[in-house]
């Protein structure tokens, strides 16, 4: 089995962004303690970042060829403009996790709308770099509970 940890624009500078609101965790650190936590589950994890839309489009649609069973998903800045990546998650119907570091609710009124809450698994907010593992455990669970 096998997960994808997709992150969008702006995440690769984790760690030296915005601290205070971010967190001090690199986007490195995050993948290798989401990678860990799945090893537990058997399940390997594919990480990909990038800062362009279409990159992640691409990543989304090669996610079926590779037999990706779960996408594990910070949009950043997409989720609030992204009708093309919502598109693509919809077209290949892998289940995914909409992650954020913060909660965007609780911010300005421009990130309060996600394009994909709801048609996401799960949604999980607000909980700094741990939720990633929060994610990935629940992903994990629903994924290995469909195949017994
Ligand atoms: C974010 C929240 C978004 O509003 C913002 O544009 C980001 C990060 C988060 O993880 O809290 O880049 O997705």
């Amino acid at each position: 089995i096998k997960f994808l940890l997709l992150n969008g624009p702006n995440l690769n500078l984790l760690g030296s962004r915005e601290p205070e609101k971010y967190g001090h965790s690199t986007l490195s650190s995050i993948e290798q303690a989401t990678e860990q936590c799945l090893k537990s589950y058997q399940i390997a994890l594919d990480c990909f970042q990038s800062n362009a839309e279409h990159s992640l489009i691409d990543k989304i649609h090669a996610a079926k060829n590779n037999d990706i069973a779960y996408i594990l998903f910070n949009p950043a800045a997409y989720t609030h403009t992204s009708v093309a990546l919502r598109d693509a998650l919809l077209a290949v119907a892998i289940p995914f996790s909409e992650i954020h570091l913060t909660d965007p609710k609780l911010r300005e009124p421009f990130r309060h709308h996600s394009y994909f809450s709801d048609i996401a698994h799960s949604v999980i907010s607000g909980q700094g770099a741990k939720g990633y593992e929060i994610a990935a455990k629940q992903a994990a669970e629903y994924i290995l509970s469909k195949q017994a």
